[in-house]
Formats: structure tokens, C-alpha cells, sequence
């Protein structure tokens, strides 16, 4: 596998970071992204960088994608210069932004018509888990191109985990980040009742990471909210993205989820209130104002 020659598309936050670390091993690196200057500091550790998708993925036998949305995605794959056009026999794609189970199928079954395989393998863990290869890694599409493809998968986590066929795996994102929706709205909804309550944030937060309920995500996001460090590891606007995404496949499944409709309605406002690109944990700021602190 070390012989695959890499493209990777979309150098944001976790792409920058995932990129990177093909280049430590030893693999042929090509990279591409739509701002060009984020490029430099991967084209400066030795990677080639490619002015279209179409031609990245001619100088590439596997192209990873991590990309903001479904029409980032979508503008990668299906334009006149996307990825697709390259594809041929041999030739795999792998999804790894958080997208809709619907485009993960379309764009799947799009690289099959070509004799070519993509995989859509979400992630979860963060920037900081892409950085260190610590990722968790869920994939969809057919179970013969997950296992030919663990090596590279391997390079960017240790767990990856075979969800099913073609929009499985964004079905499971999906409700992961649902479940940290809820995390996060209960945590700092409890945070701001227990302040006004005249308690200290530790006190909460000790009895939380003792108990049965404690989780490694409330030390993290509960100690920079008690740091107000709001540096963005994953942005509000992004999990909105993800909320919406949920819901929608929700609606086509008539399955109600009232809690995360709910919910989404506090992200938006802190969207409405410029927190959008700061990070989710920022959201504590709207439920503050709300509560006259
Ligand atoms: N951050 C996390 O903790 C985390 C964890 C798990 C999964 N994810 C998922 O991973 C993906 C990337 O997240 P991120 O945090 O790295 O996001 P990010 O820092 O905002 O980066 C987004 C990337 O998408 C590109 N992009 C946006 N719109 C585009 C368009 N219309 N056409 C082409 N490129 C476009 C951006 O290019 P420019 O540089 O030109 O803007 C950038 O490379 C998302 O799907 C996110 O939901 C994130």
C-alpha cells in the first residue's frame, strides 16, 4: 500500500491535519484545495499541488476528501473538472466529510460506473485526533474495498469500523453528532442554571466525571468553556450543517426527533448572534444571554 500514490481534497481544520500524516510514512503525496494558499505549508513538507480535482486524481490512485458540506462535496466530484472524470479501473475515492446518506450513495454508486470503488468513511475525534492519527474511522460502501483499503484507513486512526453498505456509515455519523447536540445543549444548559445557583463550575463538573453519566467530552468541551477558550476545533456553522442533515434523513424515515429540533433552534441563534465559526462549545454564550448573565 505504501506504493498508493494520495490525493487529498479540502485543507480545512481536520483535512490539513489528516494530509499530513500520509506524508510521515513515506507516501506520494498530491493535495488540493479551494483556497490555494492553504496549500503551501503541505507543498512546503514535500506534497505536489494540483489545480483542479480532476487533475489531482489523475496523480493520485486513492483521493480522501474532507470538505465542509454536501455542495463542497458535490462541486469536488460531479464539475465539469471533478474527481470523477478521472476515475478508471483501480482507481478508489474516499469520502471522509459529513455528508447526507443520500449523496454518499449517488456519489458511490457514480465511481462504480466508471469501474472504479469509493467508500464514504465519516470520522469522529476531532482536530486534535487528526493530527496524532487517533481518529475513529466509520466506513459504508462494500466490505471487499474497506478491507483493501484499512492500510491507508490506518494511517489516520486505529479504530475503523465497517458500518454497512453505501450510506450506512453517514446514518451513524449523523446520530453521533445528535448525541453530541444533546451532550453539549444538557451540559451548558446545567452550567448556566448552576451558576445563577451561585455553585462553582468545578463542583458541577467534578461530580459529573465521577458519576455514571461522566464523559471524556465533558472535560473537554466543559474545561474550555470554563477556560471561555472558544477556539475552533469544529465550528457551530458545521454542526448545524449536521443537525439539518439529521433531520432531514429523520423526515424521510418518519422518525421524529423533537429533542434535536429543539436544539438546533439554540445553534441557530448563536449562528444569528456571529458565534458561527467559533467553536460549538460557544453555544453556552446564547443560553447565558438568555438567562440574564
Ligand atoms: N472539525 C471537526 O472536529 C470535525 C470532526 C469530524 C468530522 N468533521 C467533518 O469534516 C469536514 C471538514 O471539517 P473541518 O472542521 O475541517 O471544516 P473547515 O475547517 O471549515 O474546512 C472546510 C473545507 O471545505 C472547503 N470548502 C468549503 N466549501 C467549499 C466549496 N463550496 N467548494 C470547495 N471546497 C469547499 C474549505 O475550503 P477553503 O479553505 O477554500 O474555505 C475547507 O478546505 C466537515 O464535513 C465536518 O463536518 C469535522
Amino acid at each position: 500500500m505504501s506504493s498508493k500514490r494520495i490525493g487529498f481534497a479540502g485543507l480545512g481544520l481536520m483535512g490539513s491535519r489528516m494530509a499530513a500524516r500520509f506524508l510521515e510514512p513515506g507516501y506520494e503525496l498530491s493535495v488540493w484545495n479551494r483556497s490555494v494558499e492553504k496549500c503551501a505549508p503541505l507543498q512546503a513538507k514535500g506534497a505536489r499541488v494540483a489545480a483542479s480535482p480532476r487533475e489531482l486524481a489523475e496523480s493520485a490512485d486513492v483521493v480522501f476528501s474532507s470538505l465542509a458540506d454536501p455542495p463542497a462535496v458535490e462541486r469536488l466530484v460531479f464539475a465539469p473538472d471533478g474527481v470523477l472524470q478521472a476515475a478508471r479501473p483501480g482507481f478508489r475515492y474516499v469520502e471522509t466529510s459529513t455528508i447526507s446518506p443520500d449523496l454518499s450513495r449517488r456519489l458511490i454508486e457514480a465511481f462504480r460506473e466508471r469501474g472504479a470503488d469509493a467508500l464514504e468513511a465519516p470520522v469522529t475525534g476531532s482536530k486534535n485526533g487528526a493530527a496524532q492519527g487517533t481518529l475513529v474511522l466509520m466506513t459504508g460502501g462494500r466490505r471487499e474495498t474497506h478491507d483493501e483499503l484499512l492500510p491507508l484507513l490506518a494511517v489516520l486512526g486505529p479504530k475503523i469500523i465497517y458500518c454497512g453498505e453505501a450510506g450506512s456509515a453517514a446514518v451513524v455519523k449523523l446520530v453521533g453528532n445528535t448525541i453530541i447536540s444533546f451532550m453539549l445543549e444538557g451540559l451548558c444548559e446545567g452550567l448556566v442554571v448552576a451558576r445563577k445557583a451561585g455553585l462553582p463550575f468545578e463542583t458541577l463538573l467534578e461530580v459529573i466525571m465521577a458519576s455514571g453519566y461522566a464523559s471524556p467530552y465533558f472535560t473537554f468541551k466543559g474545561g474550555a468553556i470554563a477556560r471561555r477558550d472558544f477556539e475552533q476545533h469544529f465550528s457551530i456553522d458545521l454542526l448545524v450543517k449536521d443537525q439539518n442533515l439529521m433531520l432531514q434523513e429523520a423526515h424521510v424515515r418518519q422518525a421524529p426527533m423533537p429533542g434535536l429540533a429543539a436544539i438546533r433552534e439554540v445553534f441557530q441563534a448563536a449562528r444569528a448572534q456571529g458565534h458561527g465559526q467559533a467553536d460549538i462549545a460557544a453555544v453556552v454564550q446564547v443560553l447565558e444571554r438568555a438567562a440574564g448573565l
